[in-house]
């Protein structure tokens, strides 16, 4: 081994523990809070040194985690990035210098798609549809107008995006179902609290009928302020959210939300995987996809205490 280390091989191939850097977006939410506890694990687990850096929801500190990864000639970097757009110089940088980039989560927006290796995460255009499709359902039959409110995740972000659209995809051949409100409230709990108190104070006089949030928490903050303003949320106010943490379980069980679509944060072990796999040599596939499930309140009882985050 010291001998293949002496003639320039990579510190791993040399017998040294692949270094991976991990640009993490933030702790916006639940979801972020078990992912970022999944990978710390999995890397454990999987003895490969893990340089983990948390940008506080702040692009720029993306970058500036990203540049300090390449000049710390780490094995590989997997960037988990809070928008769409702007990342092309530093993965362009990356790439320079021989790093592979594995995105998980969230893609970017880039024309050159040798910019990274793989993307690992979930379908949310897909989330969206299914979010989509269990109002359809759960309306069906029914008359008159479906007035909907829409919390949005953060600006750019492609969960946002992407969750937007599947659900007006799968809503759009439905003219009962309208979205008379859309606003984003940054995945956030406090933020989810705040703006749907806006949109009842704005909507007065208006019946709301259906709150579809991006993610749980959002969702969560919203039916406090449903409560606050003395409505019943789960049923004077449908509740949908994207996502599937426990707490989102507790709250069907309580009646309070109506439906989550599991979004996985358990993405540490087969990022573990892939970067062993890329460092043994192996293509990595372009795309990974999650597997997951549409949770209605009816089954959250016995679903609750199953689920991992
Ligand atoms: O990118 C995944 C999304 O980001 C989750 O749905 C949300 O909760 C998180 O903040």
């Amino acid at each position: 081994l010291a001998a293949l280390a002496a003639v320039g091989l990579p510190a791993w191939a040399a017998g040294k523990p692949i270094v991976l850097g991990f640009s993490q977006i933030g702790a916006e939410s639940a979801w972020r809070t078990a992912n970022s506890a999944s990978i710390k694990q999995a890397a454990k687990d999987a003895g490969i040194t893990l340089k983990f850096a948390d940008a506080q929801q702040k692009q720029e500190n993306q970058i500036k985690a990203l540049r300090a990864f390449i000049a710390q000639k780490v094995d590989v970097i997997a960037l988990s990035p809070v928008v769409e757009t702007g990342f092309g110089t530093v993965l362009r940088e990356a790439k320079a210098a021989g790093i592979p980039v594995i995105l998980t989560d969230r893609l970017v927006k880039e024309a050159d798609e040798s910019l990274w290796v793989s993307f690992m995460g979930s379908d949310f255009v897909e989330e969206g549809r299914r979010a989509g499709r269990w109002l359809i359902d759960k309306t069906k039959g029914g008359t008159g107008e479906v007035r909907i409110v829409e919390l949005q995740g953060t600006v750019g972000a492609a969960p946002a995006l992407d969750r937007k659209k599947g659900f007006e995809e799968a809503i759009k051949d439905q003219p009962r179902l309208k979205i008379v409100r859309s606003q984003t409230a940054d995945f956030s709990r406090a933020k989810g609290k705040e703006v749907m108190e806006a949109f009842l104070k704005a909507e007065a006089g208006r019946k709301v009928d259906v709150l579809y949030a991006h993610n749980d928490d959002m969702a969560l903050g919203a039916i406090q302020a449903i409560e606050e303003a003395g409505l019943k949320p789960g049923k004077d106010i449908l509740v949908i959210s994207i996502d599937g943490v426990r707490a989102a379980f507790e709250a069907m069980v309580a009646g309070k939300l109506n439906v989550t679509v599991e979004c996985s944060p358990l993405l540490g072990p087969p990022l573990m995987q892939a970067v062993k796999d890329l460092k043994a040599g192996k293509t990595l596939p372009r795309r990974i996809v999650t597997e997951e499930g549409v949770f209605p309140a009816e089954v959250a009882a016995r679903e609750l205490p199953k689920r991992r985050y």
